[in-house]
């Protein structure tokens, strides 16, 4: 098939460290066809969902159910992180060797935050298992600054997720200038909004927060953009569960924040695609040479407001609705072949 782009950009497509699938147990939430649809809409061809499933994903029965569920469409590609604890209580390490075989990612949500000894064997165990712990340090910035404090004694595999403070940026800078290896994200959605009370965790910061945020694109101390996308039926909001539906539209409040601020469309590459790709281990597989490309297609003078009718995600969660946005996907190749193509027709959406 002959595409015409003329007048459009073509990028690798996106890679997203950090969302939620809700597969199994919260399927009125999203599912895994829904999911990844609405990953393969917002851009991204690669994705890795967190653990806090029902039950929890800490063990090979669930996993091998997530990964067999996943075969059966495999509409996106798919990471699946394990929780580094039982239940996310904190109490007992799951079997990492057993999980070991699925993932190279764990989430340490529910690790008890006091128990400094057990992130320290969690590190340790890191090195020696060679797997990336995804810590969710935030909102507390002391804790932050204890982990990295940590990680500068034991060493070890450390990728900080959605950081949204300045206090929190301040102390990673602290310590990548000292040289410590390690890797943090930041959401779209923290760096498209301040001061707004729509529930999501972490919270919104202020405008000095967010602008910190921006700051750490631009100074490199931020790695990654990753969307935390976070999908809830109306029910569950409105009883006060946090997150945001966000992965559909990730692009567009990327973009829209970097026009704004001068950022280069190079630099939402690298944040978007390259570096999660390198900090994923996926970056090998991309450059070599004879692999089927991973694309996506983009108007960049395109301009649209939030559609949550629009959706595929089974989440309509967002502050955004109705905000004006820049730029749209309008087409996703995965793996060589045409995965998600706009129909939308060019006003449907003004
Ligand atoms: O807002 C959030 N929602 N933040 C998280 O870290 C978890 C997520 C969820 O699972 O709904
Ligand atoms: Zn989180
Ligand atoms: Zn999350």
């Amino acid at each position: 098939e002959i595409i015409d782009g003329e007048g459009k950009v073509v990028m690798p497509s996106f890679i997203d460290m950090h969302v939620h699938l809700r597969e199994p147990g919260q399927t009125e939430k999203e599912d895994l066809i829904t999911g990844e649809k609405a990953a393969l809409k917002g851009g991204f061809t690669h994705v890795c969902a967190m653990a806090n499933t029902n039950p929890v994903c800490d063990n090979e029965k669930t996993i091998e159910y997530i990964l067999n569920k996943h075969k059966e469409n495999e509409i996106c590609n798919l990471t699946q992180i394990s929780a580094l604890t039982k239940r996310l209580k904190g109490e007992e390490f799951v079997n990492i060797d057993e999980m070991r075989e699925y993932t190279n990612l764990f989430s340490d949500d529910g690790l008890n935050v006091d128990d400094i000894e057990l992130f320290k064997e969690a590190l340790e165990l890191s090195k020696e298992k060679d797997f990336k712990i995804l810590t969710h340090c935030e909102p507390e910035a002391e804790t932050i600054k204890r982990d990295l404090k940590l990680l500068t004694d034991v060493g070890g595999n450390l990728h900080i997720c959605h950081i949204s403070l300045r206090k929190s940026l301040d102390l990673i800078k602290e310590y990548k200038d000292k040289g410590l290896d390690f890797s943090c994200e930041v959401t779209p959605h923290h760096l498209f909004e301040w001061n707004n009370e729509y529930r999501v965790n972490p919270p919104f910061g202020t405008k000095d927060d967010r602008d910190a945020m921006i700051e750490g694109i631009k100074e490199g101390i931020i790695d990654a953009i990753a969307t935390d996308h976070a999908p809830h039926t109306k029910k569950d909001k409105e009883n006060g569960s946090p997150g945001i539906s966000g992965i559909e539209e990730a692009f567009s409040y990327v973009y829209t924040v970097f026009k704004e601020e001068g950022i280069s469309l190079n630099c939402l590459s690298d944040k978007m695609s390259y570096a999660p790709s390198k900090l994923l281990g996926l970056d090998e597989a991309l450059i070599e040479e004879g692999k089927d490309a991973n694309l996506v297609l983009v108007d960049l003078n395109e301009s649209h407001k939030i559609n949550t009718s629009n959706f595929v995600s089974k989440g309509k969660n967002t502050p955004f609705e109705g905000r004006q946005v820049y730029g749209k996907i309008l087409i996703t190749i995965k793996n060589g072949e045409i995965a998600y193509k706009n129909e939308e027709r060019k006003n449907d959406n003004r």
